[in-house]
């Protein structure tokens, strides 16, 4: 019996591709797992908190060792219990628009919450950085609408990786870069599709994409 969390990054609600894209996992994923549920964590709702001067204070007192008080203490509540939700699942997947060559700042603005020391990961001066959410799986479904593969730079860049990486250093998970598909109609059909065939595989593949306007 897994649990699935959908974060989604795009706040285009109805207009949304990578969304109805994520949809579509999820329907196919609950509907061949039995046992399964499934929660979205929408990035933009309002629940997400802040990671500003006392919560950036409040971590590296942690790191030298020391306990948060006051203002402080808040930020770093708000931080684990953002990491706490986030950790209740075991399977995951995230959906994502390229924005300016990036991911919203709202995703960013997630893993700075959630990576935190003990909780994300630990590190050690010989060996560096290890992470402590195992057992976890994670699917990421991208969306671009001008940017593709086979385009020059001067269509801008490719996704940067550091969303799945940031999956791959909470869980130890696999991952790969996202390869938005052709920009046609067709194509976010055709991921759609795909969305619901790969629930069905379980976790055999790890990054869904597609272009659209
Ligand atoms: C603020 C913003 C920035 C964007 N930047 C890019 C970009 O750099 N490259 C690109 O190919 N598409 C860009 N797009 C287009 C979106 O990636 C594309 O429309 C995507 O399908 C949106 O996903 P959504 O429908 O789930 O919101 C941008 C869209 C927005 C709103």
């Amino acid at each position: 019996m897994s649990r699935l969390l959908h974060i989604s990054a795009s706040p285009r609600g109805a207009e949304s591709i990578s969304l109805a894209i994520a949809r579509t996992f999820t329907d196919e994923y609950l509907a061949t797992h039995p046992g399964s549920s499934a929660d979205h964590f929408d990035l933009w709702d309002g629940t997400l908190p802040e990671f500003g001067p006392a919560a950036a204070h409040a971590k590296m007192t942690v790191f030298g060792g020391g306990t948060p008080a006051g203002e402080q203490a808040e930020s770093w509540e708000a931080a684990v219990r953002t990491f706490e939700r986030f950790d209740a699942y075991d399977r995951y997947l995230f959906s994502v628009p390229m924005w300016n060559s990036g991911v919203p700042y709202k995703l960013k603005q997630f893993i700075d919450v959630v990576s935190q020391p003990a909780m994300v990961f630990d590190v050690h001066p010989e060996t560096g950085y290890r992470g402590l959410v195992t057992g976890k799986r994670a699917a990421v479904v991208y969306t671009s609408a001008v940017w593709g593969p086979g385009l020059g730079p001067e269509f801008g860049g490719r996704l940067p990786v550091h969303v799945p990486g940031g999956v791959a250093e909470v869980g130890g998970g696999r991952r790969r870069a996202g390869d938005p598909a052709p920009s046609d109609a067709d194509g976010v059909v055709r991921e759609r599709a795909q969305a619901g065939g790969r629930a069905r595989q379980g976790d055999r593949q790890d990054v869904l994409a597609a272009r659209g306007r």
